[in-house]
């Protein structure tokens, strides 16, 4: 007997760590912005799986790229090396401007993981003592879960029970440039950590003389300045990087989500300043830089950097600005819309604060997949060559959305 939908979500009930609190439909299948559930129901996917299916669903040429190593290598360790992961390293370094050397891991989290592990290890071997190790962070960013990680991601609802944390982090608040500028002034950070545009924590861009301000600091003050492009990175900008919307020049780059567009693989790109310091033993993982991972983010590296896909972010981008601040002119629903690319978010007004959750359930009930981030702000980051139609489909359902939520 075929398993409904309702069989299947209380299996995720019975058996999953209840940690996520997953929206009750069952998903089946995909292509390009539309999936379908278990009942056939169609849906515009403006979530893209939180950012990483940055080409769609079942993208014909990620299928062909999995499908052919999947026949030839699927796996090595370390201990070997594949022409699959090798040459994604040499068309990253190429391609970010800035890179020397790549560390392979399995998601965001392990490649901030790798990124705090080589400042310590590169601060240590400028003999530096460890109460000289500090990182710093900022106020609303989000980093990942694992233990240090979550330490660098300032927002205590992530640190809450997990106690005790890792010592040796400092936050700051972000697009606060005086503020990090007296959070470094004892000369004790070995580096900075920042998301150039802070995505779980509100989609908020870093300004220009924030980052550059940064950039500045830690040549100053012998640190390192990271950037964590793990959702705003591989395109989500307009730039291939984030930083080069900027005109940053980062010491490190974490990258994840759309850098396998749907196959889990994250990095860590380092410059020519620290590239050395994580010598033979000093790290290591088990699947990172896995041949079938690695021939599926080459093929997306290579279709995200095209200017066609490229340039698509930058009009759809502006699609959805003019659509919301139409929705904004007939509902009164935002106080702010903002973003850069398709990374976009659009702020409740006060009187709708806390409500974003419930917002997205109004429009999967009309056939839209969206995203919050926290209570108050939803979050479009469709795939970056998502196509006119599906933009139009999807704001027509939200506005569906939006309708009966003002009329509730
Ligand atoms: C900016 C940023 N960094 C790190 C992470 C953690 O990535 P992962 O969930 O793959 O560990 C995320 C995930 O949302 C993120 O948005």
């Amino acid at each position: 007997m075929t398993a409904t939908s309702a069989d299947l979500f209380s299996l995720s009930e019975r058996y999953y760590l209840p940690v996520y609190r997953p929206r009750r439909i069952v998903l089946d299948h995909g292509h390009g912005a539309r999936v379908w559930d278990r009942e056939g129901r169609e849906y515009v996917d403006f979530g893209a799986g939180i950012a990483v299916n940055a080409l769609g669903h079942a993208n014909p040429v990620l299928v062909a790229a999995l499908t052919e190593q999947a026949g030839k290598l699927w796996h090595t360790s370390n201990v070997f090396v594949s022409e699959p992961p090798l040459r994604l390293a040499e068309e990253l370094v190429e391609a970010s401007r800035f890179a020397e050397r790549v560390f392979f891991c399995n998601s965001g989290a392990e490649a901030n993981e790798a990124a705090i592990k080589l400042a310590r290890k590169w601060a240590t071997a400028q003999g530096r003592e460890p109460d000289r190790r500090v990182i710093l962070s900022f106020r609303g960013s989000f980093h990942g879960r694992t233990l240090a990680a979550v330490t660098a991601t300032a927002q205590p609802k992530y640190h809450e029970g997990f106690e005790p944390l890792p010592p040796g982090f400092r936050y700051s608040d972000f697009n606060d440039l005086a503020a990090a500028e007296a959070a470094m002034a004892a000369g004790d950070v070995c580096a900075v950590l920042v998301e150039p545009v802070q995505g779980e924590g509100g989609v908020t861009p870093a300004t220009e003389e924030f980052l550059l301000g940064l950039r500045a600091l830690c040549d100053r003050h012998g640190a390192l300045l990271i950037l964590d492009e793990i959702q705003c990175g591989m395109g989500r900008t307009g730039h291939l990087f984030a930083c080069h919307g900027y005109g940053v020049t980062p010491d490190v780059v974490t990258l994840a989500k759309a850098l396998g567009s749907g196959f889990p693989i994250g990095a860590m790109l380092v410059g020519a300043k620290a590239g050395e310091s994580m010598q033979f033993g000093a790290h290591g993982t088990t699947f990172g830089g896995n041949p079938l991972a690695a021939a599926v983010a080459r093929a997306a590296l290579r279709e995200i950097s095209s200017p066609q896909v490229l340039a698509n972010v930058v009009r759809q981008s502006l699609a959805i600005r003019d659509a919301l601040a139409a929705l904004d002119a007939e509902l009164g629903l935002f106080s702010e819309v903002r973003g850069c690319g398709l990374m976009l978010g659009a702020q409740l007004r006060e009187a709708h604060a806390g409500k974003a959750g419930l917002i997205l359930d109004l429009c999967v009930e009309q056939g839209l997949l969206l995203l919050q981030a926290g209570p108050d702000v939803l979050r479009f980051v469709p795939a970056l060559n998502i196509s006119d139609e599906d933009v139009a489909e999807g704001l027509k359902r939200l506005r569906a959305a939006l309708t009966a939520f003002v009329n509730a």
